[in-house]
């Protein structure tokens, strides 16, 4: 069956527009997983712009489902991710001007230093999982460092369902199509290479169901969109009217 991880990062970020208390993100993983997630998963930035050490810490405590840390690549982050031993890291590329992660993480430029990460984080009882782009030479490079799992970028494919709504494509209602297809031969790609299947960012209410349905995916990691909803409905039903659409779009 499909998993949900709720990314919780949003509610990190709505505390630290004032530095405060409040929202906690880990009253949040409390909500989410009374909805049904199956997963919490959060972004430890080199900037600490949202999540900070002390939620990742109480978060492995309290969380009862599995925990998914996203970190870059730097040695201070993966010292963190080895101290704290969440059930998953995805190594995610970073910059420090990006409103959100931009692209996948380049495993083809970086094989060396990606395998050394790996190796770390597997020694620590750690799985992990690779933010990539829908490619075939990043799957193939992602199987070749050692990775237990890939999280196909599926952004590209959520800007095409937003363009298309706009009425901005070239193509209208088929940039999304393409993209999607992009992102069907990459899962049968990484499926074919022994790898776990995830995938996630940009991901709604609206264009979740046909990544949920595409056959052999695992995990989907999904948070600006829960946590939009959840303002209205709150996070507990968000997280439920998510879960439902992903099980049913895999039937
Ligand atoms: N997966 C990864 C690797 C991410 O970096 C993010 C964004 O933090 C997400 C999933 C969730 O993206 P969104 O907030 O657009 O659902």
């Amino acid at each position: 069956m499909r998993q949900l991880g709720v990314n919780i990062d949003h509610v990190a970020t709505v505390r630290q527009a004032r530095r405060t208390v409040e929202p906690d993100p880990v009253w949040a993983a409390v909500e989410a997983e009374l909805g049904g997630a199956d997963q919490i998963t959060v972004h430890l930035r080199g900037d600490r712009r949202h999540i900070q050490d002390r939620d990742l810490h109480l978060l492995k405590q309290t969380v009862n489902v599995r925990l998914n840390l996203e970190c870059s690549l730097e040695p201070d982050m993966l010292a963190i991710a080895c101290q704290v031993r969440p059930d998953q890291v995805c190594l995610v590329p970073e910059k420090r001007e990006e409103v959100t992660t931009e692209g996948g993480l380049d495993i083809v430029g970086q094989q060396e230093r990606v395998a050394q990460a790996i190796r770390q984080l597997n020694d620590h009882g750690i799985e992990v999982s690779l933010f990539i782009d829908p490619c075939a030479v990043q799957i193939d490079a992602s199987r070749a460092v050692g990775a237990q799992a890939v999280e196909l970028h599926t952004g590209a494919y959520a800007n095409a369902c937003l363009d298309d709504r706009a009425g901005l494509s070239t193509r209208t209602g088929r940039q999304a199509a393409a993209e999607l297809l992009i992102i069907n031969h990459a899962a049968q790609h990484t499926l074919d290479r022994g790898l776990r299947l995830n995938a996630g960012h940009g991901l709604t209410y609206r264009n979740v169901q046909p990544v949920a349905a595409i056959p052999g995916m695992e995990e989907l990691n999904i948070g600006h969109s829960i946590i939009s909803r959840a303002l209205f409905c709150g996070l507990r039903q968000a997280v439920a009217d998510m879960k439902s659409l992903i099980q049913t779009a895999a039937l």
